[in-house]
C-alpha cells in the first residue's frame, strides 16, 4: 500500500498569531471532530530503498481505530503536537526561515499557553535532536529536588506515604523547561528567543478559543487547581472555562514577554522568580531563590542503538526512556523476525521483552550524577541475548522468578506531552515535556500565571512503595537534594539504513511512554505499517509488576486473549494506552500524525 496514495490536495488557510495567513497542511485530531482537508502531494517515485513499501495492516473487528487511515502529508516541514495552535506556531517559524530547533522552541513555549495541562514553563523535559549535517545531541532539563528536600519528606509521623509528592506546594522540583529550551535554541537554533517566543506571547495575550479537549481537561482539573487558587484564567470566578470560550492569560503573557526580553534570567532570577518563591512561601513549599539560581540543564550524549540496521537515538538517564527502549528492542531483535503483529506469540514476546527491560529500569536507573548506571551493559546486544534466552515460548515467566520487585500500573496514565518537528533540510527535533500529573501539583503561580510541576513523585518517595503511576522503585532513585528524579520520557529519532531521519517520535503516559513509543517504531520497522496504522494499532504494556500484560479494550480478539491466558499471562484491560505524536519520512516529504486516541494537530507545508 503506497503511503502517498489517495490524498486530497487542499490549501487550508489557518489564522496564526499575528493575523498572518499561511497555506498549511494541517490536521487536528480529536478536537473539532471534523475530517479537515489535507495538503496533498504528487505520489513520489516508488521504491525509495531506505523506506521499504508499506504493508496493509489488519486490526481486530472490535478495535475502534480501523486500519487504512491516512496521516497528514507535507513536502517540506512538519510539526506534530497535542495542540494544533502550537504546531501551527512551529510551522510558521519555519516559514519565516527558522530551522526545526527554532520551531520546536516556539512550539514548546506555545504549548505552555495552549496545552497547560502538560505544556509548561513550570516543569521540565528532554529533547533529542539530529541535525541534517549528522550532529546529534540530547539535552536534559529535568527538574531537580530542591536543596531543602529530604529522603523522607513525604512520610507522615507514622512512616506512611502522604499525597504531598503529588498535590500542593511541596510536590514541585526546580523547573528546568525555560533553561533547557533557551540552551537548545542558543546552541542549535538560528533565531533569537525574543522572536521564537512571539507566537506564545500572542496566544497568551490575545487568547485562543478553548476546544472540547482542553475544556474537558480544565473541567477535570477544577478541584485540584481551585483548591490552591480559587480564580485563574482557566477558572474565572471558580468555574471551568467551557469549550468555545476564549482563554486569555495576561499574567502568563507578561512572564513570557520578560523571558523573551531578558532570557532565562527573568525566570530564574527576576520578578518571575520572586513570584514563584512567594507562591512557595504562601503554601508551605521549600523551593527557594537559591534553588532557582542554581538550576542548570545538562547536555548529554543520546543513547544510540540499532534495530535490524536502523539507528535509534533516544534519551539517556536521567530518563530511563532510551535505555529501556534499547534493552527491549535488543531482546526482540534476537528473533530472526517477529511473529505477525497481533498474534498471541507477538503479544507474548513483546510483553516478555518489556517485562525484562522494566525490571532493570526500576532497579538500576537513576540520575547518573548520584548513582552509577550500567548503561553499556544494559544496552548491549550480548546482554539482550542473555535476557532473550530467559523467555520461554510456552510459558509467561512470573516477574518474581526474574527479580524481586518493581512496578504497578495503578491507572490509565494521563499526563505529559510530546512533540516532533522536522524542517526542509532534514533537521529533526523530538521533545517530551511534563508537569508530571496533568496540571502538575495543582498550584498556579500568582502574578506569573503558570502551573507548577509535581515531579517529586517520580522519585521513590518511599523506596519499595508505589508512586502515582504504581512504579515501585528502589533506593537508587530515592530523594536527594539537587538530584534529578528518574523519568520514562523517550523522545526518539529513528534513522533509516542510509542514515537519514525516518521517524521522530515520543509519547506521554508515564511508564507506558516507553512501550507505546517503541511499539510505533516496531510497527513501522518490523511490520512495515504506514505511520497512520502504526499509530492506530492496538497497544500493549508490561512493566514487570503488576505481573500482567495490559491491553487496550477491543485491541486483542478473545481467542488471542485465551491463548495468552493459557501461557500464564495475567491480563489487564484499559480503554486506552499512551499518547504518541510522530512524524515519518515518506516519498516526497513527511507524514505527521497526532495521537488518534487523544487530541492534537499535525501542521506542515
Ligand atoms: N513524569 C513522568 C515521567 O517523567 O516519566
Amino acid at each position: 500500500m503506497p503511503v502517498t496514495a489517495g490524498r486530497r490536495r487542499s490549501a487550508l488557510p489557518l489564522a496564526l498569531w499575528a493575523g498572518l495567513l499561511f497555506p498549511l497542511a494541517c490536521a487536528r485530531s480529536g478536537r473539532s471532530g471534523a475530517d479537515e482537508p489535507r495538503f496533498d502531494a504528487p505520489s513520489g517515485p516508488p521504491g525509495d530503498p531506505a523506506i521499504p513499501a508499506r504493508v496493509a495492516a489488519a486490526f481486530p473487528d472490535a478495535w475502534r481505530l480501523p486500519a487504512g487511515a491516512r496521516a497528514t502529508f507535507a513536502p517540506q516541514v512538519m510539526a506534530v503536537s497535542n495542540s494544533p495552535e502550537a504546531s501551527a506556531a512551529a510551522a510558521a517559524i519555519m516559514r519565516e526561515g527558522g530551522n526545526a530547533v527554532d520551531a520546536a522552541v516556539a512550539l514548546g513555549f506555545a504549548l505552555a499557553v495552549t496545552w497547560p495541562e502538560a505544556g509548561n514553563i513550570g516543569g521540565g523535559g528532554y529533547t533529542v535532536i539530529r541535525m541534517a549535517d549528522g550532529r546529534v545531541a540530547a539535552i536534559d532539563y529535568r527538574e531537580i529536588a530542591p536543596l531543602a528536600a529530604t529522603r523522607d519528606m513525604y512520610l507522615d509521623a507514622n512512616g506512611n506515604l502522604t499525597d504531598k509528592s503529588v498535590y500542593g506546594h511541596l510536590a514541585s522540583g526546580v523547573p528546568g523547561a525555560v533553561a533547557g529550551m533557551a540552551a537548545l535554541l542558543e546552541r542549535y537554533g538560528t533565531m533569537p528567543l525574543s522572536r521564537v517566543m512571539q507566537p506564545a506571547i500572542a496566544l497568551a495575550r490575545d487568547g485562543f478559543v478553548v476546544d472540547t479537549a482542553l475544556a474537558g481537561s480544565i473541567a477535570r482539573a477544577r478541584g485540584m487547581v481551585t483548591r490552591y487558587q480559587p480564580e485563574t484564567p482557566y477558572f474565572p470566578k471558580g468555574e471551568a472555562l467551557p469549550a468555545g470560550a476564549r482563554l486569555v492569560q495576561p499574567d502568563l503573557a507578561r512572564t513570557l514577554q520578560a523571558i523573551a526580553e531578558q532570557g532565562p534570567a527573568a525566570f530564574y532570577r527576576g520578578w518571575v522568580a520572586d513570584s514563584l518563591v512567594a507562591e512557595m512561601q504562601r503554601g508551605g513549599g521549600i523551593l527557594t531563590r537559591q534553588d532557582l539560581q542554581g538550576y542548570q540543564p545538562v547536555w548529554r550524549t543520546p543513547i544510540h542503538t540499532t534495530y535490524r540496521g536502523y539507528g535509534l537515538l533516544s534519551m539517556p538517564p536521567s530518563s530511563s526512556g532510551g535505555v529501556t527502549t534499547a534493552e527491549a528492542m535488543n531482546v526482540l531483535e534476537q528473533y530472526p523476525t517477529l511473529p505477525p503483529y497481533g498474534s498471541a506469540r507477538w503479544f507474548h514476546l513483546v510483553g516478555s521483552a518489556y517485562q525484562r527491560a522494566f525490571i532493570d529500569r526500576n532497579a538500576k536507573l537513576a540520575d547518573p550524577a548520584f548513582v552509577p548506571v550500567p548503561l553499556a551493559q544494559l544496552t548491549s546486544k550480548t546482554y539482550a541475548k542473555r535476557l532473550q534466552a530467559t523467555i520461554s515460548e510456552t510459558r509467561a515467566t512470573p516477574t518474581r522468578e526474574l527479580e524481586p520487585q518493581m512496578a504497578q500500573a495503578a491507572r490509565e496514565p494521563e499526563h505529559t506531552t510530546h512533540y516532533s518537528v522536522v524542517d526542509a533540510r532534514g533537521n529533526a527535533v523530538a521533545t517530551t515535556t511534563t508537569l508530571n500529573n496533568s496540571w502538575g501539583s495543582g498550584v498556579w503561580v500568582r502574578g506569573a500565571g503558570f502551573m507548577l510541576n509535581d515531579e517529586m513523585d517520580d522519585f521513590a518517595a518511599q523506596p519499595g512503595k508505589p508512586n502515582m503511576f504504581g512504579l515501585v522503585q528502589g533506593e537508587q532513585n530515592a530523594i536527594q537534594p539537587g538530584k534529578r528524579m528518574l523519568s520514562a520520557m523517550s523522545p526518539t529519532i529513528v534513522l533509516d539504513r542510509n542514515n537519514q531521519v525516518l521517524l521522530v517520535v515520543g509519547a506521554a503516559g508515564g511508564p507506558t511512554i516507553i512501550t507505546g513509543t517503541s511499539q510505533v517504531i516496531l510497527n513501522v520497522l518490523e511490520h512495515r505499517m504506514s505511520l497512520a496504522d502504526a499509530m492506530r494499532a492496538p497497544r500493549v504494556h508490561h512493566q514487570a509488576l503488576p505481573d500482567s500484560l495490559t491491553f487496550e479494550r477491543g485491541g486483542i480478539p478473545p481467542a488471542v486473549l485465551d491463548s495468552l491466558r493459557g501461557v500464564g499471562h495475567a491480563l489487564r484491560e484499559l480503554r486506552s494506552l499512551v499518547n504518541v505524536n510522530a512524524i515519518m519520512r515518506v516519498n516526497g516529504g513527511w507524514e505527521g500524525m497526532p495521537e488518534p486516541r487523544r487530541s492534537g494537530g499535525a501542521v506542515g507545508y
